[in-house]
């Protein structure tokens, strides 16, 4: 089986109802830990690489990597996407070494930190989505600003985000506005805001409607039935990590993530992708911190990783499984990038006439 484009597995869960999981990679035991879970539970699933984990390890690696768990797996769809492209030249760069779908995230300026002007957003991001779909490449675009609602500030802590204290008006995405960036871009998806920021500390205590802004999602899914959404920062900080990384030495302070409920709920209203980064992160270090506590002998660096790719692992299934994904591979037949180009352009011709 080839890669899969990200809009044609989308679409496929739109149509029976359930959300993608798009889990970060930046190395191989967290990809052998997220396709032992799709494997295990027959899911197709996002592999997503920020501008960080392309320049941990190398466009060329992380490619192959991806292609080997393509080639090993060959039931389980896989698409592979540019999470968090700061500039149309990311985006294409990914493109030219492999990635089958780019984020543009035009929400803020080509430094990552200052929030963009519509009209920047909406220009950027069209340009990208025009070019990428000449090659059937799928493109997710992003309205509004992650940060708290809690806080009132933005999510500057991790790879990609604002800086400083934003508006409420900043921090939600405007439905009205949502409709219209889409016709304007011509987006697969859209990434929208609604109070969940990336990183382990997104919520003081368990978030309710004024933090997480569930409702949110419905208002933009009514304006934009046809347009898959997409949650960042949609781990849900497991609690029981965080005692392990505790108790074996490591500093994380109260924090919450997003309920897997949540996400349910927002998958009920039209997201189909789930973006998951530190869920891994935190279920890795817990699993090595434990490993090099209770085996303070142990040298060889491939228990601690097996560890810690079992970890991974563990995680990547229940969301699977949470999301409705589970037993969705052996559903979907992935079509080839020019075949997903050519619906692109068919789709251009009929909108021009
Ligand atoms: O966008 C946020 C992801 O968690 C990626 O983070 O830039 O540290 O790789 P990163
Ligand atoms: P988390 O930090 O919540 O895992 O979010 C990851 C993300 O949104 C990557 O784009
Ligand atoms: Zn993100």
């Amino acid at each position: 089986m080839a890669f899969i484009s990200m809009r044609q597995l989308l679409d496929h869960a739109a149509e029976q109802g359930y959300g993608v999981p798009a889990f970060n990679i930046n190395n191989m035991e967290q990809l052998l830990g997220i396709v032992a879970a799709a494997r295990k539970t027959d899911a197709p699933v996002i592999i997503q690489a920020s501008r960080g984990a392309r320049a941990y390890a190398n466009d060329l690696m992380l490619r192959r990597m991806v292609e080997a768990a393509v080639e090993m797996n060959p039931g389980i769809p896989i698409a592979l996407h540019q999470d968090h492209g700061d500039t149309a030249a990311t985006c294409f760069s990914a493109v030219q070494n492999g990635f089958t779908s780019v984020m543009m995230d035009g929400s803020l300026e080509s430094d990552g930190k200052t929030p963009s002007s519509y009209e920047y957003n909406v220009a950027v991001t069209a340009k990208v989505a025009e070019a990428s779909h000449w090659v059937g490449v799928s493109v997710e675009g992003e309205l509004g600003c992650l940060g708290s609602l809690e806080s009132g500030m933005a999510g500057e802590e991790d790879g990609s985000g604002a800086e400083g204290k934003l508006s409420h008006d900043q921090l939600l995405t405007d439905p009205v506005q949502a409709a219209d960036f889409v016709a304007k871009t011509g987006v697969d998806a859209l990434a929208i805001a609604i109070g969940t920021s990336h990183g382990a500390y997104k919520f003081s205590r368990k978030p309710t409607g004024e933090t997480l802004a569930i409702e949110r999602v419905k208002q933009i899914h009514a304006k934009i039935p046809n347009t898959h959404l997409v949650m960042h920062g949609s781990s849900s900080v497991p609690q029981e990590w965080l005692e392990i990384i505790r108790k074996y030495g490591g500093d994380i302070k109260e924090t919450y993530g997003v309920p897997v409920e949540e996400i349910q709920q927002g998958i009920r209203h039209g997201v189909r992708k789930i973006n998951i980064d530190t869920d891994i992160r935190l279920s890795m270090t817990g699993a090595i911190r434990r490993l090099m506590a209770t085996r303070p002998e142990e040298f060889d660096p491939r228990k601690f990783l097996a560890a810690a790719t079992v970890a991974a692992k563990d995680v990547c299934k229940a969301r699977f499984e949470a999301f409705g994904c589970a037993g969705q591979a052996e559903r979907i037949r992935p079509l080839p990038l020019d075949v997903i180009a050519a619906r692109y352009a068919a789709e251009d011709s009929r909108r021009a006439a």
